[in-house]
């Protein structure tokens, strides 16, 4: 290939196709993530023309699942509607995290917790690629709001980005290999993802052994032979003739290296010939089994938050069931932007309550008429009442948390006319459900649900599905309790990530803050009781064995959670930390024993003086149970570390010299030597090793204390010093 061919290999032909050049054909991307957004020939990025797919939930919802078969399971089948449809690349999962409630892209992402996000999407990606499409991890990264985003720099410090926003990105590349990774819009620390060299090139490539191609979000890229420069693949959309021009320019001046522009264009090239290679043409897929799946997996998402006196679930002999709100004949169960998806069908709430139930089903829309709803509820045994935001989009972020005005007004008037009402809360990210759900005994959490929703709702509210959704994100009592408030959405270009290592319920658990349901949380109509707690240490990591016991009348899930903490540590800490999790079905009365694996590297934190991950030495607590706040064992466990002698040197305080073995003793020997003499060297030496002083002495380099003896401890003393020190 000549270099014209290669700069034009590394734009799209248009604004779904990669380009054909010479014998590298063309091949298809599309969006993504929850289901195959594929455009209909010749409609640009028009998002409402699509052929049909199936509308799975979107990651909101699968991330309350906590259950990465159901993602494999999920991610296959995404990828036969793929290759039915001829699409090589399809573009997701999102696995930004959910730094604030108000990010307009919640719903198109897991989880506020690193690991959480991490594993399921591994699955996600491992589970779409078996089926020979490619995934696009995106978007690389710390692309946690909507506000500015094609321009607002994340300034985030080292170990916050390493431990929390690139972790999630780390565990994926390494373990599922996507074949794309699609860079963010914004910059990072003042730098565009698209021509970040350290991100893509020094990060991902070097340090995580990324092969695939990276690609730009549609319109990410500023400069395209700075991209290039930086490790960018293949710049979407196209075609950018004259970016393509200016590549070539750049290599025939010698200003860009040509293996650089080489590279990329082979990249994609095989990107290409992979994709060709697994295509099937004339394959098809079985509509109704993946509706059937959509509603499994919907059913499984869905978060039982409140449940007083067990009014659920209910019987289907309930005498007349009052549905109320607009939002059950017509659901939300998707948000806006280029995740939307034409569904292959659609079920509404309203009638699979119908269908499940035996009594009466009267239905009133509600939002506008509260006062007709509330003369519905009076007049009926149990009112089920629809309310959710109506905001998430791509695009923008949400303005604040709470529910429609028209909602909360409903709400409010359909518990006061029937004790026995339920809230079923359609939302692509949390909702304050206070102080309203004082007066309602049941709330279920629907989020975003896809196709398949309305069923799924059916099925838990009358126990067809025993629910063991758990939340993926912190639901706050108020905004302003959030971690991420005084930093969000930030000003003058700039959005500070102020709260640091402390995202999501790691800063609620920091500052001891009630929460109005925490992470991890979700009820189930039966109930789970944990015992036998083990923790050992084996190779690579920490094994967790502890049994769990359904002592309830009916079969269910747990979701088991474990938690490290080490609180004694060099570095700050969040009080509790996700490392491992299962979600386990249990039979009534049955018992199960669980064992789960915390990898050493998930122990780890980021050092930035040694600029590595370092597992520290310490007496670890694990604590094991059904939410982040409702620990049912706790263990501790002694890790060896990997901990490496970090050299003393003249830059080193007093403290840190008297808490090395070696450096204490040969200090103290110098200066015992000094102790004796007089003059200002003497003096300094008295002082240094006078315990009463130590506290004063303490933070001082040594350098600088040493200074204070003038010519009797000189630069060659000090030398020697450290040397026998190290
Ligand atoms: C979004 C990406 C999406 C792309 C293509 C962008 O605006 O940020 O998530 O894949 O458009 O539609």
């Amino acid at each position: 290939m000549d270099i014209e061919e290669q700069a034009a290999l590394t734009s799209g032909a248009d604004f779904w196709h990669t380009r054909a050049v010479g014998d590298v054909p063309a091949v298809m991307v599309t969006d993504g993530p929850h289901g195959v957004r594929k455009q209909v020939a010749g409609e640009g990025h028009g998002l409402l023309d699509s052929e049909p797919s199936t509308c799975f939930p979107p990651a909101v919802a699968m991330g309350s699942t906590w259950d990465p078969d159901l993602l494999r399971r999920v991610g296959e089948a995404l990828g036969e509607e793929c290759r039915a449809m001829d699409v090589a690349v399809l573009l997701g999962p999102g696995i930004n995290l959910k730094r604030t409630p108000l990010g307009g892209r919640n719903f198109e992402y897991f989880s506020e917790d690193p690991i959480l996000t991490g594993v399921l999407a591994t699955e996600w990606v491992a589970g779409l690629q078996s089926r020979g499409v490619g995934a696009s991890l995106k978007h690389f990264a710390i692309n946690s709001q909507e506000t500015d985003r094609m321009r607002v720099s994340a300034d985030v410090d080292e170990r916050t980005l390493r431990e929390l926003y690139l972790r999630a990105f780390q565990r994926v590349v390494q373990r599922a290999r996507p074949w794309t990774v699609m860079c963010s819009y914004n910059r990072i620390n003042g730098v565009y993802a698209s021509q970040h060299h350290w991100l893509l090139t020094e990060v991902l490539r070097g340090e995580w052994g990324y092969e695939g191609v990276l690609v730009s979000d549609w319109g990410a890229v500023v400069d395209r032979v700075e991209a290039v420069r930086a490790g960018l693949d293949l710049t979407m959309p196209g075609p950018d003739d004259p970016g393509d021009r200016a590549l070539a320019a750049a290599v025939r001046d010698g200003s860009l290296p040509a293996p650089a522009l080489q590279t990329a264009a082979a990249r994609v090239a095989s990107l290409v010939r992979r994709a060709v290679t697994a295509a099937t043409p004339g394959a098809t897929y079985d509509v109704e089994a993946h509706h059937a799946l959509a509603r499994e997996a919907a059913g499984r998402g869905i978060v039982l938050l409140k449940n007083e006196g067990g009014l659920l679930p209910l019987s289907p002999d309930e005498p007349a069931v009052a549905v109320i709100g607009e939002q059950a004949r017509n659901p939300r169960y998707q948000g806006g932007g280029s995740s939307l998806i034409n569904p292959t069908k659609l079920d509404n709430a309203l009638d699979e309550i119908t269908a499940l139930a035996r009594g009466d089903v009267r239905f009133a829309p509600g939002y506008d008429d509260p006062e007709a709803a509330a003369t519905l509820a009076r007049a009926c045994s149990v009112a089920i009442v629809f309310a959710g935001s109506e905001e998430e989009t791509e695009g923008s972020d949400r303005t604040g948390l709470e529910l429609p005005a028209a909602h909360l007004a409903l709400i409010e008037r359909v518990a006061a006319a029937n004790p026995r009402t339920v809230v079923v809360l359609s939302n692509g990210a949390v909702v304050r459900t206070g102080p309203w759900d004082a007066a309602v005994p049941a709330l279920v959490e629907g989020w975003l649900l896809g196709q398949a929703g309305g069923g799924a709702i059916a099925d838990v509210l009358f126990g067809v599905v025993n629910p063991s959704g758990r939340l993926a994100e912190t639901i706050p009592l108020r905004l302003a309790d959030h971690p991420s408030h005084l930093d969000f959405p930030g000003e003058q270009g700039h959005v500070r990530y102020g709260e640091g290592i402390h995202v999501g319920y790691r800063g609620f658990d920091a500052r001891e803050q009630d929460v109005a349901y925490p992470f991890g949380f979700g009820l189930s109509y039966t109930t789970f009781e944990y015992s036998g707690l083990a923790v050992s240490t084996v190779d690579g990591g920490l094994e967790v064995r502890v049994t769990v016991t359904n002592t309830g009348a009916r079969d269910g899930r747990e979701v088991v959670q474990v938690y490290t903490a080490l609180p004694v540590s060099r570095v700050r800490r969040a009080p509790r930390e996700l490392k491992a999790f299962a979600s386990v079905p249990v039979a009534a009365g049955a018992s199960a024993e669980v064992v789960l694996r915390v990898e050493d590297g998930d122990l780890a934190y980021w050092d930035i003086e040694l600029r590595r991950w370092v597992v520290e030495a310490g007496e670890y607590t694990v604590a094991v149970g059904a939410s982040s706040r409702d620990i049912r064992a706790t263990a501790t466990v002694a890790v060896a570390g990997d901990d490496e002698r970090r050299a003393l040197t003249a830059e080193s305080t007093i403290a840190e010299w008297f808490a090395d073995p070696r450096g204490s003793q040969v200090l103290t020997e110098a200066f015992a030597a000094l102790a004796g003499s007089g003059g200002d060297g003497g003096v300094m030496a008295r002082t240094v090793v006078d315990p009463s002083m130590f506290s004063l002495m303490a933070s001082m380099p040594l350098e600088r204390v040493i200074a204070f003896a003038g010519e009797a401890f000189g630069p060659d003393a000090l030398a020697e010093l450290i040397k026998a020190a190290n």
